[in-house]
């Protein structure tokens, strides 16, 4: 975002589909998708996930860049900006990063974690049984041991990176780090398919069985579409401003789509069949996955705690990437809103994160006895993000383009810079199936809120 700034615009088609793909693929592609695809279903959620990724992520996503580049600017005054009535969207939207950094930096301080233990040597005792669990419940031993150190740490290098202004340092190096990423995926992937019993988790991961699909295959599909693909908060309005004006964007709209995907499909190809052949049905699904069962591959593997470390760090470049653009989406809306000066609105931002991030990271431990809706902090603002808050700004978002400014607006800034060829499906969508999907969503989040119904 902030590498927008010192030459304005992005260079290119490359220099906007490369900073944008640094955000969307983090954590949630190979953190949070392989759990979900557990959790729902297995082939049915990949099957419903790719469907919304081609319907919604794309009119989502095109949607967003679209408004950025025609107004120029980031969320917050966007909306202002096509219509001062409205402009409380952008602000609903602002909520949204400042909820998500707090606990993504939880989460990337397991991912550093994991990376030191590897790097020093302590990869036997990461894959021993009950490790993960331990540490998040704050049971092991020493500073080393304790998650909030590690949340501590992420949370600060985000930071510190965003008010140092090295951005364009970091994203350089990571476009160099997602393509290894990648390559180290697939490898790692292609290596599991040699451990014996593979063929049926795979199955279960790759073979659509209907009997799995329930509405929440849908709501948690949905949940992490807007989610991976940084979507409803504003941030792809702000890519959207940096870039130029002669860079198609259905083409860098669908590029970003196949990147992002591709990662999260990666992840959810080596993750998920391993919780059937390692896991012999103790293994605990949910947010624990990935650390759970990763070390156990690698455990399998000839020199596995080397390639362990290495792809520990690449994991945590993709999440520093990713966290990196979401704390500058709530630095901007600090600025536009309240006209905070940039080291005042990071200021803020640390103090936010401090105090959602350390319930986040005791909710698993000292604070377990306090839940809300059942459910311990980091999992109930995961919930609340995802099930509430995006289907409610995407919502608004669709209804303000389809009805009060019209979808023509969208359209014209798309074809000022290339072909529109998904324009009438794009009318369709963003006017009528996105609404009408996006309440039934809400609804059901708002009903699971209230305790009438789990998802
Ligand atoms: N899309 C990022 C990921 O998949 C996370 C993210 C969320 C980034 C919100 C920006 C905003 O990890």
């Amino acid at each position: 975002m902030e590498n927008g700034k010192s030459d304005s615009t992005f260079t290119g088609r490359l220099g906007f589909i490369l900073a944008a793909a640094g955000s969307a693929v983090g954590l949630g592609n190979i953190w949070r998708f392989p759990y979900l695809a557990e959790e729902y279903g297995g082939g049915i959620f990949l099957l419903v996930y790719l469907v919304l990724v081609v319907t919604f992520g794309f009119a989502l996503m095109l949607t967003e860049v679209s408004l950025g580049r025609r107004t120029g600017k980031s969320c917050i005054a966007a909306f202002g900006e096509l219509s001062q009535k409205h402009r409380a969207i952008g602000w609903i939207a602002a909520l949204v990063p400042a909820l998500i950094l707090p606990y993504y930096c939880v989460i990337g301080g397991w991912v550093t974690k994991y990376s030191v233990d590897y790097i020093a040597g302590s990869g036997s005792v990461v894959a021993g049984a009950g490790f993960f669990e331990s540490f998040i419940e704050c049971g092991l031993t020493g500073l080393m041991g304790n998650p909030m150190v590690w949340f501590i740490v992420f949370a600060v290098i985000t930071l510190l990176v965003v008010a140092f202004g090295v951005q364009n340092g970091i994203e350089r190096v990571s476009k160099v780090l997602l393509p290894l990423l990648l390559v180290m995926l697939i490898a790692i992937t292609v290596y599991s398919f040699t451990i014996p019993g593979v063929v049926d988790g795979l199955k279960f991961y790759l073979y659509p069985d209907f009997s799995n699909f329930s509405m929440s295959t849908v709501l948690g599909a949905m949940g992490q579409l807007f989610f991976s693909m940084s979507l409803a908060m504003g941030i792809m309005i702000t890519y959207g401003a940096y870039m130029k004006k002669d860079v198609p964007i259905e083409k860098s709209v669908r590029n970003i789509s196949i990147i992002d995907t591709s990662v999260a499909f990666l992840a959810g190809l080596l993750i998920v069949p391993m919780v059937i052949v390692l896991g012999g049905g103790s293994m605990n699904s949910g947010p624990g996955l990935m650390f759970e069962t990763l070390p156990l591959v690698f455990e399998t593997m000839p020199g596995g705690h080397v390639i362990a470390a290495v792809f520990f760090i690449l994991v945590f470049f993709a999440a520093l990437t990713s966290s990196i653009s979401i704390a500058e989406a709530v630095i901007l809306a600090l600025k536009d809103r309240f006209n905070l000066d940039r080291m005042k609105a990071i200021a803020v931002v640390a103090v936010i994160t401090l105090v959602l991030g350390t319930l986040s990271c005791l909710g698993y431990g000292p604070l377990d006895s306090i839940t809300i809706i059942g459910k311990p902090f980091l999992d109930f603002f995961d919930f609340f993000v995802n099930y509430i808050m995006m289907p409610l700004v995407a919502v608004m978002t669709c209804l303000f383009i389809g009805f009060v400014v019209k979808p023509k607006v969208i359209i014209d800034e798309v074809k000022l810079s290339g072909d529109f060829a998904w324009e009438k499906p794009y009318v369709i969508l963003v006017k009528w199936v996105c609404p009408v999907c996006l309440i039934l969503i809400l609804m059901t989040g708002l009903l699971d809120l209230f305790g009438v119904f789990t998802l």
